[in-house]
C-alpha cells in the first residue's frame, strides 16, 4: 500500500497585478505527494516556482484552487490560523539562509520551538541534537555572519526540521554555493530528511537535487507539464 497523500495542490491559479495590468503566473497547477516523498521542482527563471511554493507554504493566497497538507484546507483559514499552521507544520529552507544575524545559532533554532510552545530542556535537546546532526554541535554559541555559507545553510537545514515538520519546502537550497559545498549540504539535507522519513518539495537547477529525488515536477510559463516517472539529462 503506498503512503497516504500529505500534499494535494488543486486547480491552482495566481494572477498578479501591476498598475493596470493583470498577469496569470500559474495556471491550474494540480498535483499530489505522499508523506515520505521527495519531489524536485524544476523550471526557467521566472516560470512561478518560488510563488508556487510560497502559495504551498501559506504566505501568499491563491486566487484559484485550493492547496491541502494533511488535511488542512490552507484556503479556509484565517491569515492568523496559517501563520500557526505553517509554523508547526512546514519547515522552509531559502536560498539566501535568512538565519536571524542578532541571534546566536543555537537561539535560530530554539525560536521556531519557543514559538510552538516547547519545553525549553525538550527544546535545548532537540536544537543540540540537530546541531550535531549537521556537524555544527560545536558552533551553537556563533552568530550566522561568522558561518560559512555552506554552514549557514546546514543551519538553516537544521532550523527547518527542528519542529519536526510534516512538510519540508525549500527554494534553491544550494543556489548560492559552489558546487562542492552544494554538494555536501545536500548530502546532509538528505540523509536527515530520509532518517526521518519527511517529505520534501524542492526547487531546484542542480542535477544532484534531482538525483536523490523520486519525482520530477517541471513548471513552464506557469503550467506544469506532464509529470516524468524517471529523470533523464
Ligand atoms: N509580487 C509580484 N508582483 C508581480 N509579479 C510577480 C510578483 N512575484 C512574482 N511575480 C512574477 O511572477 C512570475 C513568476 O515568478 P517566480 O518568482 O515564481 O519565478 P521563479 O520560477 O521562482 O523564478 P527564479 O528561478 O528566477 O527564482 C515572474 O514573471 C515574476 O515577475
Ligand atoms: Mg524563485
Amino acid at each position: 500500500m503506498s503512503a497516504p497523500v500529505l500534499l494535494q495542490v488543486v486547480r491552482l491559479g495566481r494572477t498578479y497585478t501591476e498598475g493596470e495590468r493583470t498577469r496569470a503566473v500559474l495556471h491550474d497547477i494540480a498535483f499530489e505527494v505522499h508523506a515520505g516523498e521527495c519531489v524536485a521542482l524544476l523550471g526557467r527563471s521566472g516560470s512561478g516556482k518560488s510563488t508556487l511554493l510560497n502559495l504551498i507554504a501559506g504566505i501568499d493566497r491563491p486566487d484559484a484552487g485550493d492547496v491541502t497538507i494533511a488535511q488542512t484546507r490552507l484556503t479556509r483559514l484565517s491569515e492568523r490560523e496559517r501563520t500557526l499552521f505553517r509554523r508547526r507544520h512546514i519547515g522552509f529552507v531559502y536560498q539566501s539562509y535568512n538565519l536571524i544575524p542578532t541571534l546566536s545559532v543555537e537561539e535560530n533554532l530554539l525560536l521556531p520551538l519557543e514559538l510552538n510552545g516547547w519545553e525549553p530542556e525538550k527544546a535545548r535537546a532537540a536544537a543540540q541534537q540537530l546541531l550535531s546532526e549537521v556537524g555544527l554541535a560545536e558552533r551553537g554559541a556563533s552568530f550566522p555572519d561568522r558561518l560559512s555559507g555552506g554552514e549557514q545553510q546546514r543551519v538553516a537545514i537544521a532550523r527547518a526540521l527542528v519542529h519536526e515538520p510534516a512538510l519540508v519546502l525549500a527554494d534553491e537550497p544550494t543556489g548560492t554555493l559552489d558546487a562542492e559545498t552544494g554538494r555536501n549540504v545536500l548530502e546532509v539535507f538528505n540523509r536527515l530528511l530520509r532518517a526521518r522519513g519527511k517529505t520534501l518539495l524542492v526547487v531546484t537547477h542542480s542535477k544532484e537535487v534531482t538525483r536523490f529525488a523520486d519525482r520530477v515536477l517541471t513548471l513552464e510559463d506557469g503550467h506544469l507539464l506532464a509529470q516524468t516517472a524517471e529523470v533523464v539529462w
